[in-house]
């Protein structure tokens, strides 16, 4: 159920001998900022994955009853907690895949810059410390502004010289649950044949869900394209005012991370089969980071599917357009931040 549909193969699991070419496949997990909202159902998600050895998660508080709490699963990764800056060094030594929730949620009537000014500073140390310790690891940034985030982790890797682009990953996956849900729903689609490329950032008109590249093919009048386009933009803001100021997404976050995770290591396995849209560097667009669908390898990004921004409806180009000043903007900003 954590898989992409973008891997028809990889959705039975029966099949799983077929990619899993390495029987003894163990890999370590780090969750930085897992006592959070995201953080803790994150962990029992990973906590599942017969792919890992080791859970390692970090918070600056609360985490260590959230450890003893998961090690009683008898699934079979060992879990360990690390409490506080002094034990993040620990938490990433040996990591293949680093996830990072940390940071502040939005409130109603906040935008995702509102947490600028705080989870800004969040990632640059968490990546800073990451690349002190796991410099080979897959970094997966799901801390808002994602749009933002993600180029100060770049950055920050690049000052520390161990940038690789191909394994530095915003995490978009939800955008894509979401898409693949509505439209299922609205068309009265078997939810799990649905994939919806979503792409360009992962903030308001940024996010663009690619609804005429659907699989399998489906038509939608201009009103249901509309209509669907502006929800999924504005789900998270949903999920905000349904909480009245509890937070934001952090289940429907914590499955679609645990999914691209799940992908990830599939990847790192070698499934030559794995798919998932990211906000990665990138050069399908004039701009230097862009989310789309992208291949997964042993090396991180192998492949853009450049085919997704081909044939676009007059709607989607127009959009693709509009998107990209505020992006750019966003992604100037991160960059800004990091260099200062
Ligand atoms: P939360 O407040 O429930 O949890 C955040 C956790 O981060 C807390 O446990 C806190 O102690 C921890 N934290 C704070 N500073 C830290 C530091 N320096 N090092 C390690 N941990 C630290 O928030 P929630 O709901 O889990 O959201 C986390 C982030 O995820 C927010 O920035 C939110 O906007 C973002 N988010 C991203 C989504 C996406 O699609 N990429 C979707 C939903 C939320």
């Amino acid at each position: 159920a954590l898989r992409g549909a973008a891997a028809p193969k990889a959705q039975k699991s029966s099949q799983r001998s077929q990619y899993h070419l390495n029987p003894q496949a163990s890999y370590k997990v780090a969750i930085l900022g897992a006592a959070g909202g995201i953080g803790q159902p994150l962990a029992l998600l990973v906590k599942m994955s017969p792919l890992i050895s080791t859970l390692h998660i970090y918070d600056i508080a609360n985490v260590k009853g959230v450890a003893v709490d998961l090690s009683h699963c008898n699934t079979p990764s060992q879990v360990l907690g690390f409490t506080g800056s002094s034990e993040l060094p620990n938490s990433l030594k040996g990591v293949d895949v680093v996830v990072i929730p940390a940071g502040v949620p939005r409130k109603p009537g906040m935008t995702r810059d509102d947490l600028f000014s705080i989870n800004a500073s969040i990632v640059k140390t968490l990546v800073e410390a990451v690349a002190d310790n796991c410099p080979d690891a897959f970094i997966h940034i799901i801390s808002n502004p994602v749009n933002s985030t993600l180029p100060i982790a770049a950055e920050v890797l690049k000052q520390k010289g161990v940038y690789d682009p191909k394994k530095l990953f915003g995490v978009t996956t939800l955008d894509v649950v979401r898409a693949n849900t509505f439209v299922a729903q609205k068309k009265n689609l078997k939810l799990i044949d649905v994939d919806v490329p979503v792409v360009g950032g992962h903030a308001g008109i940024t996010i663009l869900p690619l609804l005429s590249k659907t699989r399998p093919p489906v038509s939608f009048t201009d009103e249901e394209v509309q209509e669907l386009t502006v929800r999924i933009q504005n789900a998270g803001t949903e999920v905000v005012e349904a909480k009245e100021g509890a937070g934001s997404a952090t289940l429907s976050m914590a499955y679609a991370a645990a999914r691209f995770v799940e992908s990830s290591l599939r990847a790192l396995d070698g499934d030559a089969d794995v798919y998932e849209c990211s906000f990665v560097q990138s050069d399908l667009t004039e701009l230097p980071f862009f989310a789309s669908r992208v291949k997964l390898g042993r090396k991180g990004v192998e492949a853009f599917i450049s085919s997704d921004l081909q044939g676009l409806t007059e709607y989607e180009q127009k959009a693709l357009e509009a998107l990209k000043p505020e992006l750019k903007a966003s992604i100037e900003k991160g960059i800004a931040f990091a260099q200062k």
